[in-house]
């Protein structure tokens, strides 16, 4: 079974217990990075074409703007998935849900006969309703039980990870 990990993560401000603090590695590709060094799957990172607001304050207004128009922000480089079994795809909840540029890549995909695991990192909603908004976006795909990080934790998340894909 061939694996991918797509992700996003954004680096820079976020609330980590209550406080703000400048990450250097966001928290979800950290907990990437441990999927990759347990699967040996390779990692494909997505990032936007406007970058995310790296003040904390703003992005959070970005991000909610973003939800409430359903927008689909373009996204430089898009995988193409079509030559794996199985997609990890990993995320932070932003407002209870997947940053909408997520959505721009899987609608950008074919997904029948896919299994995708999702993985998230979070400030205290786990996975929010991120698993049933995937289940309908990812049309034909068998989608398993995500996996909720506190991103405060993520940089210690691995023996979790690994439990989790065992
Ligand atoms: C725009 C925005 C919205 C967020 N919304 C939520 C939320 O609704 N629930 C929650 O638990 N955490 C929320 N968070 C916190 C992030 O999910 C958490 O810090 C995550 O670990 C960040 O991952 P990253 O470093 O990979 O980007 C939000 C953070 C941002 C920047």
């Amino acid at each position: 079974m061939s694996a991918i990990i797509v992700y996003f993560s954004r680096e820079g401000n976020n609330y980590v217990n209550g406080s703000i603090v400048s990450l250097k590695t966001g928290n979800t590709e950290t907990a990437a990075k441990f999927i990759s060094e347990i699967t040996g799957a390779e990692m494909f990172r997505l990032d936007p074409v406007r970058p995310y607001s790296a003040d904390y304050n703003e992005c959070t207004k970005e991000a909610q703007q973003e939800l409430r128009a359903k927008a689909r922000p373009a996204v430089k480089n898009l995988p193409d998935i079509s030559g794996y079994d199985v997609v990890y795809l990993g995320y932070p909840n932003w407002w209870g849900t997947c940053p909408m540029c997520v959505f721009t890549f899987i609608e950008s995909q074919y997904w029948h006969g896919k299994t995708v695991k999702p993985f998230c990192t979070h400030e205290g909603s786990g996975m929010g309703r991120s698993e049933s908004d995937i289940k309908k976006a990812c049309e034909g795909a068998n989608v398993m039980k995500g996996l909720a990080i506190h991103g405060a934790d993520a940089a210690k998340s691995k023996p979790l990870i690994e439990n989790w894909i065992h």
